[in-house]
């Protein structure tokens, strides 16, 4: 009985120190992945980048900074392994070149903006969230306008995403705004 029991616990130990490696490895392949400099090593050569850093979400009076996967990569587990599955087409992309001028960007920019818009909408623009909330907006220093516009949006069930496209990037030149028409 001894021998086979030790045994059996030798397995569970190697099976559980593999499993912590293999844990532990995709645990530092979504760390890597997640770092602005990780999306700069491609999008520095592409509008997306240069325009954040003319941004406030990049440099402003407080000194707190979002960063591209702060807006672009969810936080809860599920939802940020589906969007780096998704975003393994990137990767194809930039093989092939799909943005590598300006002319190709800006010919392929409402596309990806759509697709950006649909998942924030989706996700009652969740990342916006993990910073900003509407609870937490002062009513003494937000001016009393946008302040009603906050109060009236919450109440409506409207999200972020739905009022502040374009908050760092320039806006496709085929978007039209609805309040416009
Ligand atoms: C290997 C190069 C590469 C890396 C690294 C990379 N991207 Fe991209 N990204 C691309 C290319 C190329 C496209 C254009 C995709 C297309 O044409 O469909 C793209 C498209 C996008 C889009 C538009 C989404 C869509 O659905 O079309 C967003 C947003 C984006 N990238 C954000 C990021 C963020 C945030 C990071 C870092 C976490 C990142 N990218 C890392 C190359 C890259
Ligand atoms: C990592 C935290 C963070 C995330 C995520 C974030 N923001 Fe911000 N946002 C900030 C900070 C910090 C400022 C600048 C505050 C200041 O002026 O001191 C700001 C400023 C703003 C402003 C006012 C300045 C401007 O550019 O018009 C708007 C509007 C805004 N954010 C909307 C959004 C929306 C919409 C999203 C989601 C797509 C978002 N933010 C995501 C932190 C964040
Ligand atoms: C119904 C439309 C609407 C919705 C929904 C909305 N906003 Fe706004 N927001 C505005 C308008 C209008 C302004 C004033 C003009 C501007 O800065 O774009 C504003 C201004 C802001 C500002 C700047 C405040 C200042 O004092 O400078 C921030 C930050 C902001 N919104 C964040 C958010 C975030 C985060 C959400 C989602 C939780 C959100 N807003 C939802 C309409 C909206
Ligand atoms: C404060 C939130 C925020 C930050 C920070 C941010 N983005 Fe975006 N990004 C957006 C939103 C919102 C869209 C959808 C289009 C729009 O409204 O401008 C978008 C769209 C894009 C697109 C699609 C093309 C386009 O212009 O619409 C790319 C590519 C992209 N982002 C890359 C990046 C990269 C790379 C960084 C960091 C250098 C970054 N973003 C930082 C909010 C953000």
């Amino acid at each position: 009985m001894k021998p086979n029991q030790s045994a059996l616990t030798k397995l569970i130990l190697a099976g559980m120190a593999l499993g912590a490696l293999l844990l532990g490895g995709a645990h530092s392949a979504l760390e890597a992945t997640n770092t602005q400099r990780f999306c700069a090593s491609c999008h520095e050569r592409d509008a997306s980048y240069k325009e954040y850093r003319a941004s406030p979400h990049f440099s402003n009076r407080s000194g707190v900074r979002a960063g591209c996967p702060d807006c672009h990569v969810p936080r809860p587990l599920g939802a940020k392994l589906a969007r780096k599955l998704v975003a393994a087409r990137e990767v194809w992309a930039q093989v092939t070149g799909a943005i590598d001028t300006p002319e190709k960007f800006e010919a392929r920019r409402m596309e990806m903006a759509t697709r950006e818009w649909d998942r924030m909408k989706a996700s009652n623009s969740r990342e916006c969230r993990s910073c900003h909330v509407f609870e937490a907006m002062s009513a003494e220093t937000q001016k009393p306008s946008v302040f009603k516009k906050h109060v009236d949006a919450e109440a409506a069930g409207k999200t972020c995403i739905d009022c502040h496209k374009g908050v760092v990037h320039n806006l496709p030149k085929e978007y039209r705004d609805p309040d416009e028409e």
